[in-house]
């Protein structure tokens, strides 16, 4: 006790001695230490009594994550279906790293089994209590992007561009929930999601990671991610801390291409991308990831404006900020912003990292040791980090349960879980046309169904990247249960015939009474999704005019992280599914959504571009489309939030409680009936959209502000309202602050519009 006093005395006299040398991040360190500090008095007394014990290198260990290719000797990266190896901790690796540079996070893997996980985290976690001074555990960190897909066995639910079409808010919390159940028990405490990424252009290899084009849908289903996954009873004694991910404005580069620059409006960054992250931080979530591009020309790694400023003063972040993927190191060898990794080293600290995901080496550890030395970096600066992350692995139980447990695997891969990413992928599948209610196929009629494409008889397509390995194109490492389209189609169809060659269409067609054609992309993940052309592949239009040539009706299902163009193809395909990436479950939910067992209830989470330049979101500029109408171009081929069903929905009666609103705290209620006005039941998402009339600054043609989804009986009806709050009339400036103007403002539901007033008295 008496050490541990004198030692605090000791820290702090050299922390007066040795100056503070951050530029623009006023308050000081010591300051903001103290201004976020929780109101759990055993958590922050905990965190006082370690910054006190600990020594500088400890503490820097706590502020380093390495990946687990760095410790083990084996894993099944690379060994195809094989899941017997197992992830043989190197002692003499891991040893280096916990005794001289008390490393305090690890992260990353493959879909291995629970068993293997068990194993794997068991002896690294004893590892570091044995053998490191104060036992603080590891935290262990795992990209889990769609449900649980670096575990053997696990749930896989559709991409998130997909959750966001379903337009209901269970999906985002089911997914949570079996994310958790399945991985928490194996020391996956630190899941690297929800991306909050905003999708604004598809020529982004990552826009199937986003929840589409809308901030408020982002925001929503994003913050109700991270509130189930951090606070789930059923994974006790264990908690997990989610990351938003990566802050910010990483959706948006000029050319398109992974982690290349981005130039961007002060406005549009508060407008567009800055939503999401504010919500899941008035959510609670522990940490954010950070963008691994540049914006306006300053690399965010290095940016105190958006790593302090932005993320801590302005959105109040209190918890970790994280690197991305050797983020640091870029900055001197890609970036070329620093001359060595010292001193990219010192730019990312001082800008407002607190840890960083090196992640193959423990250079930072001697980095950071020498700036600190040097005097370059303070002291305090280093215990700023050190609370935010110590705070996390306390407030997620894990010094009280730092090892994992086996006792219950049996909830991983259940039929119950299954049947929520079922239901999820169900919801998520866009009918985009139906010429002549070609679809639902009637097994009665259709004697002979044709399947066809390069992709139809395969699994990996279904679920894209992020999915058993970061990228998978192996079939074998997808359980039997996983079906292929085909498969799947010939569950209900049983007298179903392949052909995933054109030749084999042409010479098939005769018998055929229509083709199915499943076209798309194969998996892929960050930066191999780069393109340089967004219509679909050649060879997969190819295989569509090949099936149309036969002049039986063709069905088109499109199986893609992102809307590749179709439009040479569209018209003459009788039905188009836009399938996105649906997951294991998907090729169940595609076949029975072309069988009629499910009627599609999705609607689009973005505008399916019409034409390569004319990559327009839905919340665009009025001059976008003026100046369309010199070239006859559409806006989209589909449009953001249209989606058919296989019933009719008829609305009605739009209505307003008010017709003005006469201050900022008023509010007015808007309500529409629906009719389900076909011959079969169905779910209706009603999405209320707000076009402000005249503003100061020019507004997106329509701003998506609620949405709900009903099922809804042939032949009844139902009523939705949305409650319009005047503040959410507001758009913020490019210093942030919201402007609430008084005017007309236009409100769009489906076929129907009307106007209000905001003339505040
Ligand atoms: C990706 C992140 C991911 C991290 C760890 C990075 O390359 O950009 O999304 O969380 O790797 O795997
Ligand atoms: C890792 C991913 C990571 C990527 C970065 C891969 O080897 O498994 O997690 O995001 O590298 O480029």
């Amino acid at each position: 006790m008496k050490y541990a006093s004198l030692l605090l005395v000791a820290c702090a006299m050299a922390i007066t001695a040795c100056n503070d040398t951050h530029p623009n991040t006023d308050p000081t360190p010591a300051d903001r230490i103290k201004a976020e500090r929780s109101d759990n008095a055993a958590i922050e007394s905990k965190i006082d009594e370690l910054l006190s014990a600990m020594s500088l290198e400890e503490k820097i260990g706590q502020m380093t994550q390495i990946t687990n290719a760095q410790i083990v000797t084996k894993s099944n990266w690379g060994n195809g279906s094989d899941l017997s190896i197992e992830m043989t901790i190197d002692t003499a690796k891991l040893g280096a790293m916990i005794r001289k540079y008390h490393v305090g996070s690890f992260l990353n893997g493959v879909a291995e089994t629970p068993e293997v996980w068990y194993k794997f985290y068991k002896d690294l976690q004893e590892y570091n209590l044995a053998h490191s001074r104060l036992k603080i555990p590891i935290i262990y960190g795992v990209d889990q992007m769609h449900g649980p897909n670096y575990l053997a066995g696990g749930t896989i639910f559709p991409h998130a561009i997909n959750t966001a079409a379903t337009y209901n808010n269970k999906f985002p919390a089911d997914m949570a929930h079996v994310t958790a159940i399945e991985t928490a028990d194996i020391g996956h405490q630190w899941i690297f999601a929800p991306v909050l990424d905003l999708a604004r252009t598809p020529l982004w290899g990552r826009y199937y990671e986003t929840l589409g084009e809308s901030p408020y849908v982002a925001s929503t289903m994003g913050s109700i991610f991270v509130k189930s996954l951090q606070t789930d009873p059923d994974i006790a004694p264990y908690k997990i801390a989610a990351t938003a991910k990566h802050f910010l404005a990483y959706s948006d580069p000029k050319s398109g291409w992974d982690r290349t620059p981005v130039d961007i409006s002060e406005q549009t960054l508060y407008e567009m991308h800055v939503p999401a992250f504010k919500a899941a931080i008035d959510a609670g979530i522990e940490s954010v990831m950070i963008n691994s591009g540049e914006i306006n020309g300053e690399p965010v790694h290095a940016s105190a404006r958006i790593l302090t400023q932005l993320l801590r003063d302005e959105l109040k972040f209190k918890g970790v900020a994280v690197t991305d993927w050797e983020d640091i190191i870029r900055l001197y060898r890609n970036h070329r912003v620093a001359i060595n990794e010292r001193e990219a080293t010192f730019m990312a600290i001082t800008a407002g990292i607190d840890m960083a995901m090196t992640p193959y080496t423990t250079d930072f550890c001697e980095h950071l040791l020498a700036l600190v030395k040097e005097g370059k970096i303070s002291k305090e600066r280093i215990n700023l980090s050190v609370a935010r992350i110590l705070r996390m692995k306390l407030k997620i139980g894990l010094f009280e349960n730092p090892l994992p447990r086996n006792d219950r695997f049996n909830r991983i891969g259940t039929p119950e879980n299954r049947a929520l990413a079922l239901e999820a992928a169900r919801e998520s599948i866009v009918l985009m046309k139906n010429d002549g209610n070609v679809l639902p196929l009637s097994a009665g009629k259709i004697k002979n169904l044709m399947v066809a494409g390069s992709l139809a008889n395969l699994k990996a397509p279904l679920s894209g990247g992020w999915t058993l390995r970061w990228i998978n194109n192996d079939e074998s490492l997808h359980p039997d249960y996983v079906l292929t389209p085909f498969a799947a189609i010939k569950k209900e169809f049983p007298s179903a015939s392949l052909a995933t060659t054109d030749n084999e269409i042409k010479s098939k067609a005769s018998r055929a009474d229509a083709i199915v054609v499943v076209a798309g992309e194969m998996p892929y993940s960050e930066g191999f999704g780069s393109i340089t052309d967004i219509n679909l592949p050649d060879d997969q239009l190819q295989t569509i005019q090949t099936a149309l040539a036969t002049g039986k009706p063709v069905v088109l299902v499109i199986v893609a992280g992102r809307p590749r163009i179709i439009t040479s193809v569209y018209d003459r395909c009788k039905a188009v599914l836009f399938a996105g990436l649906p997951g294991f479950e998907g090729g169940q939910a595609i076949a029975e959504i072309i069988s009629g067992k499910v009627n599609p209830s999705a609607k689009m989470s973005f505008n399916y571009p019409y034409a390569p330049n004319r990559l327009l979101p839905h919340n665009h500029k009025a001059t976008e489309e003026l100046l369309a109408h010199e070239i006859p171009n559409p806006i989209a081929l589909k449009e953001f939030g249209t989606g058919m069903s296989y019933t009719t929905f008829e609305y009605s009666n739009l209505t307003l409680s008010d017709s003005v609103l006469t201050s900022a705290s008023d509010s007015l209620t808007a309500t529409v009936t629906v009719k389900n006005t076909g011959s079969v039941d169905g779910k209706e998402a009603v999405l209320w959209f707000i076009n402000d009339e005249v503003a100061s600054l020019t507004r997106p043609v329509k701003d998506l502000k609620f949405y709900e989804k009903k099922f809804i009986k042939a032949g009844e009806v139902a009523t939705y309202s949305f409650t319009i709050k005047a503040w959410q009339l507001s758009f913020p400036d490019k210093q942030n602050n919201q402007r609430l103007e008084d005017g007309f403002f236009t409100l769009m539901v489906g076929p129907l519009k009307t106007r209000f007033n905001l003339k505040r008295l």
